[in-house]
């Protein structure tokens, strides 16, 4: 039996938004290797004899290192199960998703990468806000906050502080503060629009609305937790088309019949 791997995006979290392909492929799985932020109610649409493995952080203990991630796969790939290496939003923006597959081509495995929604698309719909839209945003760019402990951020800062181009931030309330000030420095109005939204797509979805001046002190007062993403730009003041948090009754993921077969 031939072993095959699936990187699959599981989307930002409601499970009705994973795509028919990734159902069927979690539909089919012997292990799942799963991050910490794939929902029970997507795992549960796997067979109830599939393994489940989660590699994802934990509250208080330390992550699984990424090459012990790309070893489990190699390993559990030449058992010949079928693995789905399923992480949240797409696997491959900002999800290490080019890495997993770096090694297993080099394995010579065969694998596959299934596509997610990614966490800018569903907070901007789920906030009904456009990431581009014309004549407020002509692009957009997608950027991490993350940065190794005590290192200062080397982003592209005179590239990014463009008022046309929408900003979407990952993995940026720990450095907000920093990158709120530092866009400013560079340029951008003290007074540009940012959304923050808070696990965005779930029933527990969170947003603030606020500027690049007070977005920092707005995400402390009201401890704003992750994971959250910052919509940065123009059309962040376009948000709030009267949309509740929860604009479409919550449907469970349904699992294509053939999949089971
Ligand atoms: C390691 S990155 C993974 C991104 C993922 N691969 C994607 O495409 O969305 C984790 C970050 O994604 C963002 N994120 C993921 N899911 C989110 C959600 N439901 N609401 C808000 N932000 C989310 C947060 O910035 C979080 O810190």
């Amino acid at each position: 039996m031939r072993a095959k791997v699936f990187l699959v995006g599981a989307g930002p979290g409601d499970p009705d938004l994973l795509t028919v392909k990734a159902a069927g492929a979690i539909a089919m799985a012997d292990v799942i290797v799963h991050d910490r932020l794939v929902s029970d109610a997507i795992l549960d649409t796997a067979p109830a004899v599939a393994a489940r493995i989660c590699v994802g952080k934990q509250p208080r203990r330390h992550p699984v290192p990424q090459d012990e991630i790309n070893a489990l796969l190699v390993r559990l790939a030449r058992t010949g199960l079928t693995i789905v290496r399923l992480k949240g939003g797409d696997p491959f923006v900002f999800g290490r998703g080019g890495e997993e597959a770096e090694v297993l081509a080099e394995a010579g495995i065969p694998f596959e990468v299934i596509p997610g929604i990614t966490a800018a698309q569903g907070c901007a719909a789920s906030a009904v806000v456009p990431l581009t839209h014309r004549g407020l945003a002509t692009g957009v760019r997608y950027v991490t906050g993350h940065c190794r402990q005590d290192a200062p951020l080397d982003l592209d800062w005179q590239g990014l502080a463009d008022p046309d181009t929408t900003l979407v931030l990952y993995m940026g309330v720990a450095q907000i503060r920093q990158i709120a000030s530092r866009l400013i420095e560079h340029g951008m109005p003290a007074d540009l629009p940012v959304l923050a939204i808070a696990n965005g797509t779930c029933p527990d979805e969170r947003r603030l609305t606020s500027t690049l001046l007070d977005i920092a002190d707005l995400v402390a007062t009201e401890n704003l937790a992750n994971p959250v993403a910052f919509i940065i730009g123009n059309v962040a003041g376009l948000h709030l088309a009267a949309a509740p948090a929860r604009p479409v009754p919550h449907l469970v993921a349904t699992v294509p019949e053939a999949a089971h077969a």
